[in-house]
């Protein structure tokens, strides 16, 4: 299903066995563990749900259209992006940026369109205006023949989806936005576009068995927390999650955010970055290998990819070389990891078989777990956000300084 290399982070010796020995990870996988069987945070309960019946009922729409933010939005397009980008037409509306939301909206057809509304809190500024958008769009048609499904629990949004009778999903309490890509916030979007949603959690659920391991070497997710958290600890506070697969754009971008707002808290955390190989070869490359001695990179590399073909070429002395394109790309992700390694610059692989449901659904939850394992590491609260709160109140005192403002 996956597998993951650390070799490389110890060969270039500035962590050893026994740094890793040292750092009182059974405390962090116990504390952890707690929470999740005392349903504290319930971001591995979902992964159980056997009901999904209640997410599969909405099929047959020309147009997906997902409005949402963060942790609302990004596991789904994680996932899509991967596995199921051929297969749809879906919107992503995942922004206040007037370009991009009217120029989708301007060009789909409402009528042919199921729209999930995605809000936890039900407040967030950038899903209710987009919501309202949409109102007013459908306002103008003679009748709307799509369908509207909101997944929120509270907040505006939920008054506005009772009030117009729409469908409403929930989402479990103890599940923190950016954990949710296993609910319904995930999986009822994932569905209508398409996706296997049952063969994401089987994903999930095998990792979840690796997961449950105390043995760190037979558990990624600590094992690969303990070792980012040890190269914190030496200054190598940047984490680059460098992809040797396109469709992975968006799951780095989901993992940037589960990274960032969990552990960026009291001066602590680790800041992602995400990196494409082999293009990034030709422009971030340099820094990785010759900038400040301030990161860690993660590969991540599929054995298959799924459309490939064979190719003869002659290479810079005139030699002929056939092979396979994939190849190709192996050759560039091995040499750059050699190189990485013979400067020093600490590195780990995950490889996964092919870019599938269930790897996809493997490679977050381990993501989840390990972030999960480096909050009781460090110490803090993993499921809050307060520092975002802050800029939140401001802009909703901006917002009253618009025309019109409370006219109504
Ligand atoms: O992880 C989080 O909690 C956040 O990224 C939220 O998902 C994001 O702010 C959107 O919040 P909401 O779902 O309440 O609209």
């Amino acid at each position: 299903m996956l597998s993951y290399d650390y070799e490389n982070a110890l060969r270039v010796g500035e962590v050893s066995f026994e740094d890793i020995n040292g750092v009182d990870f059974t405390s962090a996988y116990s504390r952890l563990m707690e929470k999740l069987d005392n349903g504290v945070v319930g971001f591995r309960d979902v992964i159980y749900n056997e009901n999904l019946d209640e997410y599969k009922f909405f099929n047959g729409y020309k147009n997906v259209v997902v409005v949402g933010m963060g942790g609302s939005i990004l596991g789904t397009m994680a996932i899509y992006y991967a596995v199921s980008a051929f297969k749809n037409n879906a919107y992503f509306i995942d922004n206040s940026d007037p370009e991009k939301t009217l120029s989708i909206l301007n060009k789909i057809d409402l009528n042919d369109s199921i729209i999930y509304i995605v809000s936890k809190s039900g407040n967030t500024l950038e899903t209710l205006v987009n919501y309202y958008l949409i109102k007013k769009k459908i306002g103008k048609l003679n009748s709307f023949k799509g369908k509207i499904v909101f997944i929120t629990n509270d907040g505006k949004l939920k008054r506005e989806a009772e009030k117009n009778n729409y469908e409403i999903l929930s989402i479990p309490e103890n599940v923190p936005g950016r954990f949710s890509v296993f609910t319904a916030v995930g999986l009822a979007p994932l569905y209508s576009l398409g996706t296997d949603i049952s063969k994401i959690l089987k994903g999930a659920r095998e990792m979840d068995k690796l997961c449950r391991n105390e043995d760190i070497l037979k558990n990624p997710a600590l094992l690969n927390g303990v070792i980012h958290y040890l190269y914190d600890k030496k200054g190598r506070d940047i984490s680059v999650i460098m992809s040797y697969i396109e469709s992975l754009r968006y799951f780095g971008e989901w993992c940037k955010q589960l990274i960032g707002e969990s552990l960026g808290k009291r001066g602590e955390g680790i800041t992602p970055l995400l990196s494409i190989g082999a293009k990034d070869q030709h422009s971030l490359l340099q820094l990785y290998m010759d900038g400040k001695k301030d990161k860690i990179i993660t590969f991540i590399v599929p054995k298959k990819y799924r459309l490939d073909e064979e190719i003869v070429f002659e290479d810079i002395d005139d030699k002929e070389v056939c092979c396979m394109l994939s190849d190709i790309i192996k050759c560039e992700q091995e040499a750059t990891e050699i190189a990485l390694t013979n400067n020093g610059i600490p590195n780990v692989k995950i490889t996964i078989d092919e870019v599938n449901e269930e790897a996809l659904g493997a490679l977050m939850y381990m993501y989840e777990m390990q972030v999960g394992f480096m909050g009781e590491l460090y110490n803090l609260n993993t499921y809050n956000q307060p520092a975002v709160e802050g800029e939140k109140k401001i802009c909703w005192e901006l917002i009253k300084k618009c025309d019109r403002y409370g006219s109504k």
